[in-house]
């Protein structure tokens, strides 16, 4: 972790309370309830599990068997009669909007809530038609579009298990993802649009089904409702989403699920090459996202609730489907990207659908900085009142930059800290209670028990250290699919019975949180993970390479960008061409956003004498900072030699 950026956050000391507005119309505004949560977190979470409807109730709310957790032991509830059923019987709201979706070429298309039970109702009886039951697992690869959600909740529905993977990734990632959790059935789609173009997923998809054998059989989704050239149907293994759901019942009774059942697998980063299957199970997580939403978001009975993520990661599960569903919400989705046809999309989409709670990325906030208020000011975004942001960390000028522009200096800003494991949301202001720092995710939702430990796992009262999580809460991890050694090895071998985020992180004099990014070997390329040995392994696979080192340097947009440093094999010759075709390579194997911004090439990389990599040093070299120590290399002219080279620029 950098200790500049750290200096310089903490000379940050603009603070923004609550309004007395905001505040006194906020759903939450008790401040005792961070003491009451933690002194007895098991009968709070409790009282916000009951919140949900269960079909038998749970016999014991916690067993601890570190590292692994059960919540809600016994209690029998289906996340999908959760998210749709019960607000569908409800007279208030059967007849609400809960998906407004807009397309990128502008078309919109709404559900209700009691529409949305008849189409998840009629997907759910297509998947049973094909076989699918309760634990089997299910991969979805598809555009943003309403159909994604109702594939994910009719999973939920009959108990199978989702797999959803983003849809600007690669066959050969989607391929991984297939394999490794054994999906029976995979839905996709012939097309989605990005930037005006289509993007064939279809045929992607295509690429990989030759390597997973488990798949028996392809639900594809024409975009326009019918079938397309675009695709080529297998016999017997593809079908048409719309041939099958013609003549099914609307009716499918929600298989009662346990609370320890798996909901959901997402595929993530770590720090080695493979990315891990993050397990998540039913009653736990829906407390947790349910809970989540309804605090951090202030939701209320009218908003239109706008979270851009996409699916494919997880802060489109928990803040575009599950939380907010479950709360029986207004979600708005868009299929597109936010500069198509112009700057203003966003913008126009936030006037248009009077979007009141809107959550997106630093990232994003960046884009939209560079980009110049033009776009902004001939909108308006009077509906909006209350700003999110996730991914990433937030730097205090993009902070200011959203409250003044975006906020109109009216709207609360909640920077949540969370991840893929966690669930839900873990470190974040209450917006109706917590004065709000730019840059601060400021303190642990209620029930959360973080703090911040050394190496040895002692607490840090001053200065920097690795966010901790001492206990367990409701929508954590269960396991790592298939490799629960690896689970126990990455989260909870660093201090007893501890949960390690990986994130470094530093409190302020007041207890607030400052996030200073990953202290592994993840990067966070545009608020997504990517392993270093991930990007790695795809340049290693290139035939002329022979090894490679990647880190990551920051970057004006994505936050990071990917710096390779790539020595060739005996006999090739470096050449921009060949740094292009690099690039390409590595979009093939993984995906667009693991892309290098930069390629070297170098005859050697630097190592300590057991042979490895000193990615420190090149990432030194990468940020243009005075050399750290090279007693340890096995060769120091390597390093200095790369330097050098670096700086000049050449090869
Ligand atoms: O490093 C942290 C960063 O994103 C990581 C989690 O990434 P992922 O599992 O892909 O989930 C992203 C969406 C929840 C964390 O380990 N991160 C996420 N949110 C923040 C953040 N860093 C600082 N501030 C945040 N608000």
């Amino acid at each position: 972790m950098s200790t500049d950026s750290l200096d310089d956050l903490l000379k940050e000391e603009r603070i923004f309370p609550p309004s007395s507005d905001f505040q006194q119309k906020a759903n939450f505004k008790d401040a005792s309830i961070y003491e009451k949560a933690l002194s007895d977190p098991e009968s709070y979470w409790s009282d916000w599990a009951k919140k949900l409807d269960w079909f038998e109730p749970w016999k014991e709310v916690l067993k601890w068997n570190p590292p692994h957790a059960e919540w809600f032991v016994g209690g029998k509830i289906n996340a999908c009669y959760n998210c749709v059923d019960r607000h569908a019987a409800n007279p208030d709201r059967k007849n609400k909007k809960a998906i407004i979706f807009e397309g990128e070429q502008g078309e919109v298309r709404t559900l209700t809530y009691e529409e949305l039970l008849k189409e998840v109702s009629r997907f759910a009886n297509v998947l049973k038609n094909l076989g699918v039951g309760k634990g089997d697992r299910i991969a979805i690869y598809m555009p943003m579009v309403p159909e994604v959600m109702i594939a994910c909740l009719a999973s939920a529905r009959i108990g199978a298990v989702h797999n959803v993977v983003f849809g600007g990734f690669s066959a050969e990632s989607l391929a991984d993802r297939i394999q490794d959790s054994s999906a029976k059935v995979l839905i996709t789609g012939d097309y989605g649009w990005r930037r005006g173009k289509k993007i064939l997923l279809k045929k992607a998809a295509d690429e990989s089904l030759d390597t997973c054998p488990t798949i028996e059989n392809v639900i594809v989704l024409g975009r326009e409702g019918k079938s397309s050239e675009d695709c080529q149907m297998k016999e017997g293994r593809d079908h048409w989403w719309h041939d099958l759901i013609q003549d099914v019942n609307d009716v499918c009774a929600p298989e009662p699920m346990d609370a320890e059942d798996m909901l959901f697998v997402l595929y993530t980063s770590g720090t080695t090459g493979k990315p891990k299957g993050i397990v998540h199970t039913t009653g736990g997580y829906l407390t947790g996202v349910y809970a989540t939403t309804q605090w951090v978001f202030d939701l209320k009975e009218d908003d239109i609730f706008w979270c851009t993520a996409d699916i494919g990661w997880v802060t489109g599960h928990s803040y575009v489907t599950y939380g907010p569903l479950a709360n029986g919400a207004t979600v708005l989705i868009y299929e597109g990207s936010p500069d198509w046809p112009e700057k203003s999309r966003f913008w126009e989409m936030v006037e248009k659908h009077k979007v009141s709670i809107f959550y997106t990325a630093p990232t994003a906030i960046r884009a939209f900085m560079k980009w110049g208020t033009e776009w902004i000011d001939k909108t308006d975004l009077s509906s909006l009142r209350l700003l999110g942001s996730v991914g990433e960390p937030i730097n205090p000028e993009a902070w200011m930059w959203y409250h003044k522009n975006i906020g109109k200096e009216n709207c609360p800003i909640v920077d949540t800290w969370w991840q893929t494991e966690t669930g839900a949301i873990m470190i974040t202001p209450l917006p109706g209670v917590v004065t709000t720092k730019p840059g601060s995710a400021t303190k642990a939702f209620p029930g959360i028990s973080a703090t911040v430990l050394n190496e040895q796992g002692e607490e840090i009262t001053s200065g920097g250290g690795y966010v901790a999580i001492n206990k367990p809460w409701p929508s954590m991890l269960r396991t790592i699919l298939n490799d629960d050694e690896r689970f126990k090895e990455q989260y909870w071998s660093k201090w007893d019975g501890i949960y390690f985020p990986g994130d470094g992180v530093k409190r302020d004099e007041d207890g607030d949180f400052w996030f200073l990014g990953r202290v592994d070997d993840v990067m966070n390329i545009s608020g997504h993970r990517l392993g270093t040995a991930e990007v790695e392994s795809a340049l290693v696979d290139h035939q002329k390479v022979a090894e490679s080192a990647v880190v990551s340097k920051p970057h004006e947009i994505k936050g990071e960008g990917i710096v390779a440093f790539v020595t060739l094999k005996e006999g090739q010759e470096a050449s921009d061409a060949l740094k292009d075709e690099l690039k390409q390579h590595v979009v093939k194997k993984i995906g667009a956003i693991a892309r290098p911004e930069e390629i070297l090439f170098s005859v050697d990389l630097p190592k300590t004498r057991s042979g490895k990599i000193m990615r420190r040093l090149l990432k030194d070299i990468a940020l243009g900072k005075a050399l750290g120590d090279t007693t340890t290399l096995a060769d120091p002219n390597v390093v200095a030699e790369l330097k050098e080279k670096y700086e000049g620029k050449e090869g």
